[in-house]
């Protein structure tokens, strides 16, 4: 039987078409007011808000429940829509019309006084993730909950017409030595074993490709023990693509064709296909980052060649000694104070640049200040030229090594452009940046490590080098990226076991290794394995652009704390010695709230 006074609207439902209709509705007490005898209730659901009002003139059996009545608490109501008083008409309110006059009342629950109020901007995020169900009530996070609903319905349709399958991959997994650091899960079974948390479902991927499914896509759950940032967590989802007699043009195609489709669902917008292509090192060299915002300009620019022979020590010296001077016109930031050229100088040194040359623009276009006064006319006019110097400009310049130029005048570029709002909202630029490079040399192991995984495949191109110069092979990879945030990666994987079997040991993986880490995997590429590929997106990420969130955690219904730690429930948690001793673990540190048994 239904319950008393079970909803028959929603609360943002009604408008004037419904004036003298019958309706309960349910929902929580947003806000309770007082008013000349009136009760005004401003009744919220899923779905938005009505004003509830309550006469106990007229209806006096009403009176006392109305009187309990407090914010948060759980109602129905039941009553006759009317249509507001002229002056009480609130047009900022889809429901600002109407309101309901009261005939029935009952209080499902009661609600403490809240810990802290659901709308005030000023609430310490760690209190709203303690109660993150209480967070949830805001406006901002329900609609974010279900924009990541939408996401994921639009790419599951869109995969399915594509003729992809929805593969689940196993959760307790096997722990393998590249990447980030696994969460491991501990066997009961086999004392002293561990599964591994899925960094992703890469080796599974590939897996099905060998088992002929040929189209394999998942909204999958990933698990990295890493340092986390506002745009990484510990636990987060993938949408996970794999596709066998594809090249890299086909998985850019399928991944535009997808984004395309959630821009315009979502947000209304026809962006542009085919994305724009960069190559990793043009990305370095014009942007200094491998996932460069392209929404504003602000190039980097070298002008080595310039000032080769320059009196300016710092500059001259640099390119003799086989480096590089990069500038990077500032824009209209002439203006800017000794005291924030001397912060930019502290970014730069952050990437290891010595130091930051300025110069700047004047009105009649001269260049003066900072380092102008170490340069020839000739030079100064090339620069301006070079960097396309206007009245008003400041010019930035890093002398160093390409990598520390780039890297240093890069984050300048984005920090200056956050700062001067070069960066509108609803501003959506996409583009892929391809030809990474397929190693990079770790100094700490002294070893070269895989720029993406180890079954990424080498350009064709450069296949020769993977054994006489490794650092210099480039990859089938390409990630693409949105606003300057990586959104997503992928490769053209290597499908002949014995180039796998040369990568690993590239890698320094010796045979031995290599069989009892990916034994399974090297087996299958010498069953038949099919040339293949795929990439993954990064679907909180594309959640929180998309909602304009500055963090992850915004658009995630349960988010962990930058340190890895849910503050609602509390975990990671202690557990009992026993549950210890049944997966034969000893542990070495007991904390404070161990539990005794
Ligand atoms: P990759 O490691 O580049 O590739 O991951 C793909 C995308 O996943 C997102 N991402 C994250 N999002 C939130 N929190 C994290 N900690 C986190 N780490 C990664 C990013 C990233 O671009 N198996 C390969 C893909 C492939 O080769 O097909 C992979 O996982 O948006
Ligand atoms: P100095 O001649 O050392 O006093 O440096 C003059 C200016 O050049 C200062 O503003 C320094 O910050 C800057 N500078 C020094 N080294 C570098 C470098 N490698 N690249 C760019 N600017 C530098």
């Amino acid at each position: 039987m239904a319950y008393a006074l079970k909803r028959t609207a929603h609360c943002g439902q009604l408008d004037s078409r419904h004036v003298g209709e019958d309706v309960v509705l349910n929902g929580w007490v947003n806000s309770c007011r007082h008013l000349g005898g009136l009760v005004f209730i401003d009744l919220r659901d899923r779905e938005g808000m009505t004003q509830v009002v309550i006469n106990p003139g007229e209806q006096p059996a009403l009176a006392g429940k109305a009187k309990e009545i407090r914010e948060e608490f759980v109602i129905g109501v039941k009553g006759v829509v009317r249509a507001r008083p002229a002056a009480m008409v609130n047009p900022a309110m889809p429901t600002g019309d109407i309101e309901l006059d009261v005939r029935e009342l009952v209080i499902f629950n009661r609600a403490e006084p809240m810990p802290f109020h659901l709308e005030d901007p000023t609430v310490s995020e760690d209190l709203r993730l303690k109660y993150r169900y209480l967070d949830m009530r805001r406006s901002k996070l329900g609609p974010n909950l279900r924009l990541r609903h939408r996401l994921a319905k639009i790419t599951r349709d869109y995969f399915d017409e594509e003729g992809f399958i929805e593969v689940e991959t196993p959760v307790l997994s096997k722990s393998t030595p590249e990447g980030a650091r696994d969460y491991l899960v501990p066997s009961r079974v086999h004392p002293g074993k561990f599964y591994a948390l899925p960094q992703a479902p890469q080796q599974y991927k590939q897996l099905l490709m060998v088992g002929g499914v040929e189209k394999y896509f998942q909204i999958a759950r990933c698990f990295r023990d890493e340092d986390l940032r506002a745009d990484r967590q510990p636990e987060f989802t993938q949408i996970d693509v794999e596709m066998s007699f594809i090249d890299q043009e086909d998985i850019i195609r399928l991944i535009e064709g997808l984004l395309a489709r959630i821009m315009k669902d979502v947000k209304g917008l026809d962006i542009d296909t085919p994305f724009p292509r960069l190559t990793h090192a043009e990305a370095m060299s014009r942007f200094g980052s491998d996932k460069p915002d392209l929404r504003f300009g602000m190039e980097l620019k070298d002008v080595s060649a310039i000032v080769a022979d320059s009196a300016f020590g710092v500059f001259s010296g640099t390119v003799a000694a086989g480096g590089v001077v990069k500038g990077m016109n500032a824009t209209a930031q002439g203006g800017a104070s000794r005291k924030q050229i001397d912060a930019w100088t502290d970014v730069a040194k952050l990437f290891g640049a010595k130091g930051l040359a300025w110069v700047k623009v004047d009105a009649e276009g001269t260049l003066s200040g900072g380092v102008a006064k170490f340069l020839s006319e000739e030079e100064k006019a090339a620069i301006a030229a070079a960097l396309d110097a206007n009245p008003g400009d400041l010019l930035l310049f890093v002398a160093d090594q390409a990598a520390v130029a780039n890297a240093a005048l890069g984050r300048l570029r984005c920090d200056i452009a956050a700062a001067a709002d070069m960066t509108p909202e609803n501003m959506f630029t996409f583009l892929w940046v391809v030809e990474f490079p397929l190693l990079d040399y770790d100094e700490d192991e002294k070893r070269f490590v895989s720029v993406h995984h180890p079954f990424t495949s080498p350009l064709a191109a450069d296949a020769d080098k993977l054994t006489t110069s490794p650092g210099e092979v480039r990859a089938q990879a390409y990630d693409v990226v949105l606003n300057g945030m990586e959104l997503g990666g992928g490769s053209i994987r290597i499908h002949d076991p014995d180039v796998q079997r040369r990568m690993f040991s590239v890698l320094g993986i010796s045979p031995a290794e290599a069989r009892g880490q990916f034994g399974h995997l090297l087996d299958a590429l010498a069953f038949g394995a099919p040339p293949h590929g795929g990439v993954a997106l990064g679907f909180d990420r594309l959640a929180m652009l998309l909602a304009g969130a500055s963090s992850i955690r915004d658009v995630i219904a349960f988010p962990k704390t930058t340190k890895a730690a849910c503050l609602m429930t509390d975990s990671p948690s202690p557990v009992a010695p026993r549950q210890l001793g049944e997966l034969a673990i000893a542990s070495t540190v007991v904390s404070e709230d161990t539990p005794l048994n």
